[in-house]
């Protein structure tokens, strides 16, 4: 299930500070070629040379979008929350070379007359889970197996309908005068390894899987950008003023989609872990071989070349979160949530913030980790909550005030 390791992994996983190891951080302010980043000129280029690092070792290249969008309304209800609020549902179909691929969003916005900011974020369940009502309809695409979210035979059904309300707070969000948009990550790109050809894979059949082609997490996160392409024509919302958010493996999208793509203004890592925010030399809870063994689709085939050989890895995820600068990053942990380093989740944050002072900004306010459910809020956020792995409602109040102070 999710958040625990596979039985298959016999070896116990490291939970202890006296067994991570020794490592030094490659310095995400030193060209490859080794001369040093001194001004924000010279960032812009390394930031590509990392970019093209995390493509070819870890997450993989997905491919320039050259086909076309169109945008289906399948409902679309002016008076919800008694009068509130919008909500609507559409569906994007993505078309290329003869080929289509579609998945629906869920989007709710306040009734202000007012373009707003929003969160955009994947989902587990279905949008489904994010209603009460029967208008939102019941994804038909491949889902996993949870009984108390109402899948079976790996097909969603009605008794899933609005289990993850309390996920995705939505009345509180409007309330504070954001939207929110949400889509199922099963409809951009199913979560099983069937060698890259179903989901968004499908729209590129030319594309052969080598070791640097896009795994899942690229793929979820391509998907988020084409729903950046169409919200930049939504009237409702300040494009400029997106927040793209995820929660464990979808964090991991969510900052991989912050990366590429810096029309994401604001990014919400929320327990993402190993290939997240979590640095990999600490081989803290899951380790690379580990997540690689069990989640063989997520990467690009070349990450397994760092299982058990995190030192030769030419970059880690504290570089990954440089990558949004000067863009604000939020990383949130959950204490119990071992097995996704919250340690090693705020090490990265302090890792990253000598990026955000060559841009005059503060990164981490601090550098020893704060006490649990004490947030701390520069460009880049960090918390520890109490509790284990979950997107809460105390992990929402504190992205909407970061959002606040950054928007
Ligand atoms: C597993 C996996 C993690 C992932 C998590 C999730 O626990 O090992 O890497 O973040 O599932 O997506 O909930």
């Amino acid at each position: 299930s999710f958040g625990s390791p596979s039985p298959a992994q016999q070896v116990e996983p490291n939970y202890e500070e006296s067994g991570v190891p020794d490592y030094s951080l490659p310095d995400p302010l030193r060209f490859e070629a080794g001369g040093q980043v001194n001004h924000v000129e010279d960032w812009l280029e390394r930031r590509k040379e990392l970019v093209t690092l995390f493509e070819k070792h870890v997450y993989g290249k997905s491919p320039d979008w050259d086909g076309e969008l169109h945008a289906e309304t399948l409902f679309e209800n002016p008076n919800f929350l008694a009068g509130k609020a919008s909500r609507k549902g559409v569906r994007l179909h993505l078309k290329r070379n003869g080929r289509e691929v579609f998945f629906d969003l869920l989007l709710f916005y306040p009734n202000t007359g007012q373009p707003v900011p929003a969160f955009l974020g994947l989902n587990f369940y279905g949008n489904h889970t994010l209603a009460s009502d029967a208008q939102v309809p019941v994804t038909e695409a491949w889902i996993r197996n949870n009984e108390a979210m109402g899948s079976s035979g790996n097909r969603a059904s009605e008794a899933g309908r609005g289990k993850r309300i309390p996920n995705w707070p939505y009345e509180a969000i409007i309330s504070r005068g954001y939207g929110l948009v949400s889509l199922y990550y099963g409809e951009v790109d199913p979560d099983f390894d069937d060698g890259f050809r179903n989901g968004v894979h499908a729209l590129y059949p030319e594309e052969r899987r080598n070791e640097a082609s896009w795994g899942s997490i690229a793929g979820w996160a391509w998907g988020l950008s084409r729903v950046m392409d169409f919200l930049e024509s939504e009237s409702w919302i300040q494009p400029e003023k997106v927040a793209v958010l995820g929660h464990s493996r979808l964090g991991k999208a969510a900052l991989w989609a912050g990366a590429v793509d810096t029309r994401f203004a604001l990014v919400i890592s929320n327990n993402s872990g190993c290939g997240g925010a979590a640095l990999s030399r600490r081989k803290y809870g899951e380790t690379v071989a580990r997540i690689n063994r069990s989640f063989p689709h997520w990467f690009a085939a070349n990450f397994n070349q760092y299982n058990e050989n995190e030192a030769a890895l030419p970059i880690d995820q504290h570089q990954l979160l440089a990558l949004m600068a000067p863009r604000p990053v939020y990383v949130a942990s959950g204490v119990e949530d071992r097995w996704a380093d919250p340690r090693g989740e705020f090490l990265s944050c302090v890792a990253a913030s000598p990026v955000y002072a060559l841009f005059g900004l503060q990164g981490m306010p601090v550098t020893a980790q704060p006490p649990v459910d004490e947030p701390e809020m520069g460009h880049i956020g960090y918390h520890v909550r109490s509790g284990g792995h979950g997107l809460l409602p105390y992990d929402w109040e504190q992205y909407l005030d970061f959002a606040d102070m950054h928007f």
